[in-house]
């Protein structure tokens, strides 16, 4: 998992271009491009050649975008006059797929640096296809036909969705089943479909069966062999592709900035 790809700025993509670079996302699940200077306008360009793109997500902050453009998120610490323009703070972001406790959730994310802190911040992924493919026999046995409750009351800095009222019952809980092994859509490709660890919940389980499960797939799924770390310099694309990866960020200074703004491609 992961290609950094050079030579192309992603303003001047001619057909035969962008055939490559969405075989190059097919094959490696994640795409890092360096040194683009993309306008939000570009970055939507870019973006919709995937598809149509879902708005920003509904945060602890409520739907922090870029103004006059709902479908591009703001991922910052920044706050300006006291209002905070982006969501996820400075913390850590856990493991997580974007906006899976949706019924839908969009099947990439395109993730672009304006500002990033001198150290910290680094972004890692995870692919899902090699932690089924590695997955120990039991476990594989015993995750083929189950469902999993992805939640819907944190996002992955930890935060209450604006709106929700916390629940700590994963049963009860707002969110979606989705299958626990899905193949991909385009590739055929088995893998975990996880989403975060937080209030989730195997269908059918007694809890303390479903935590204990949980727990051993989510150990084996995110072991350090099976992750990739990008550190991230200004003008960074990252495009990934959520049904077979997940993501989590380090902590940063909170007196630094990091401003980064993302999109997110509809299934
Ligand atoms: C995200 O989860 O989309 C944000 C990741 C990051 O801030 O690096």
């Amino acid at each position: 998992m992961g290609a950094r790809v050079e030579g192309i700025d992603l303003r001047e993509l001619d057909a035969e271009r962008f055939a490559f670079v969405h075989q190059a996302w097919l094959d490696h699940q994640v795409l890092l491009f360096r040194n683009q200077t993309l306008t939000d306008a570009e970055l939507l360009a870019f973006s919709r050649r995937f598809g149509d793109l879902d708005e920003a997500p509904v945060q602890e902050s409520g739907r922090r975008f870029v103004e006059g453009h709902p479908e591009i998120y703001v991922v910052s610490n920044v706050v300006e006059q006291g209002v905070p323009i982006g969501s996820l703070g400075a913390g850590e972001a856990v493991w997580h797929t974007d906006m899976s406790y949706l019924p839908h959730p969009p099947k990439a994310s395109v993730l672009y640096a304006l500002e990033v802190p001198e150290r910290g911040g680094d972004t890692s992924f995870c692919s899902m296809s090699a932690a089924w493919d590695e997955l120990p026999e039991h476990l594989r046995r015993r995750a083929g036909d189950l469902r999993v409750k992805h939640d819907g009351t944190y996002n992955s800095g930890g935060y209450v969705r604006q709106g929700v009222t916390p629940t700590g019952d994963p049963r009860t809980s707002p969110g979606t089943l989705h299958p626990l092994v899905l193949p991909h859509p385009e590739t055929g490709r088995p893998g975990l479909y996880l989403g975060r660890r937080r209030n989730a919940y195997i269908d059918g389980l007694p809890l303390e069966e479903s935590e204990a499960l949980l727990d051993e797939i989510w150990a084996a799924a995110t072991r350090p062999s099976l992750t990739w770390t990008h550190q991230w310099r200004v003008g960074d694309l990252v495009l990934w592709d959520n049904r077979c990866t997940m993501h989590r960020r380090d902590a940063f200074d909170a007196t630094a900035r990091r401003v980064m703004h993302r999109t997110q491609i509809r299934s």
